[in-house]
């Protein structure tokens, strides 16, 4: 077996599974999932249609770069987002959701040759890029989120050493799980040191259509863009349906950028087997055509930040994050703890945010906090913020 395989951390989700093993949730309550961040509104009627409409395609096997109708569909995307142009022959190419590309992409991109190969993440943070690092035969550094600065990463943290063998650098913008915005200031930091030290970076932007303020957040292409970047050199952005249009069991989503990366990436995945179904990849035309869905999407949303903020925060330390559906509270006693207490008296699953986490200098900058993923029903998640903030009473 390959012993890289025992380099991986459980997911967060099984830690939590078994630290929540001997609790017994209260009976009385009809349970109310705010753990999982998967998105929970109905996949919208027109992109089933076009699903089922397309299943002659199963009779043939697809090519890895998808059709040119889809990276076509996919570069309009980004040209009405982002206000970007790029060559959907050389710029854009098809996944099956962000997850896998997310990971792949680090297996192209990283010489485990290279003394000390390096792979640098936000802390806390999407726990693919770890085990991405890992299996390519990397380490992770950490550079943890400031929430002075309302949750921005602190990259003071990677010290010009640690740079200097980077290979890979992870982003999260709006950020899983703080909803942070990275700023145009931060690109323009980003790109000076990926130009002094030759790593790529990976834009993880699966939560950029869901934005609550008015305006969409900046991109990493657009950034580029803005700093004259136009051939997104060593940058690779990753977008995806799941959260946009309601459609997590479709896996599919998108990179963009640098032609020379994704070209290699290409290579790799014809032979890893990255190709998308054909039907998946008409459906995933009609959804990239279509915003209003979206908009709609965005309202409902909005709609539980609306409501359930009012409740939560005169009793605990909450804000309104930039864009994405989480909430990441501060809790008064420890995370895990307290996530223990509201399933024991409120029958309420939340995510305590050291498992999001890993310590630093005997610090977890996830420590004292939960993740609350909004994407139950707007009913559901009222109630469970009043189950929230009458266990923070109680305390
Ligand atoms: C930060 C982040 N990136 C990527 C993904 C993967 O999403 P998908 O593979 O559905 O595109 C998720 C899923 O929850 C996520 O939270």
């Amino acid at each position: 077996m390959n012993p890289l395989l025992n380099r991986l951390q459980p997911y967060p989700f099984e830690k939590l599974r078994a630290l929540m093993a001997g609790v017994r949730p209260n009976p009385d309550l009809p349970p109310i999932s705010l753990g999982i961040g998967e998105p929970r509104h109905p996949t919208p009627e027109f992109i089933r249609r076009a699903l089922v409409e397309h299943l002659d395609g199963l009779a043939h096997y697809p090519s890895t770069a998808g059709s040119a109708a889809l990276r076509q569909a996919c570069a309009a995307w980004i040209g009405r987002r982002h206000r970007v142009t790029v060559d959907p022959g050389t710029q854009v190419l098809p996944v099956n959701g962000s997850r896998e590309a997310l990971f792949a992409l680090a297996q192209v991109v990283i010489d485990p040759g290279r003394p000390l190969a390096t792979v640098v993440s936000p802390n806390p943070f999407y726990q693919i890029y770890e085990g991405a690092a890992l299996l390519a035969g990397a380490h992770c550094h950490f550079a943890p989120v400031d929430a002075a600065r309302n949750f921005a990463v602190d990259w003071s943290f990677v010290p010009d050493a640690v740079w200097q063998r980077t290979q890979l650098l992870y982003v999260c913008s709006p950020g899983n799980p703080t909803g942070a915005v990275m700023t145009l200031d931060e690109w323009e930091r980003l790109f000076e040191l990926s130009d002094r030290h030759g790593f790529v970076i990976a834009s993880d932007e699966c939560y950029g259509e869901i934005w609550l303020g008015d305006t969409p957040p900046l991109g990493g292409l657009e950034a580029a863009s803005i700093l004259g970047r136009h051939d997104f050199r060593r940058l690779v952005m990753f977008s995806s349906l799941s959260k946009r249009s309601n459609v997590p069991g479709m896996r599919s989503g998108f990179v963009a950028g640098d032609a020379e990366v994704l070209k290699a990436f290409l290579l790799y995945r014809t032979y890893h087997g990255g190709a998308m179904g054909p039907a998946v990849q008409e459906a995933s035309i009609a959804a990239w055509n279509d915003e209003s869905h979206v908009a709609g999407n965005r309202a409902l949303y909005r709609e539980k930040f609306d409501r359930v903020l009012p409740i939560l925060q005169p009793v605990i330390k909450v804000a309104r994050p930039d864009a994405g559906f989480y909430l990441w509270a501060e809790t008064p006693i420890d995370d895990v703890e307290f996530a223990r207490s509201l399933l024991e008296t409120y029958n309420c699953t939340v995510l305590p945010g050291s498992l999001l986490a890993r310590a630093q200098d005997g610090h977890n900058p996830g420590a004292g906090r939960v993740r609350l993923a909004l994407v139950a029903g707007v009913d559901e998640c009222v109630e469970a913020a009043g189950r929230i903030a009458a266990l923070v009473r109680s305390l």
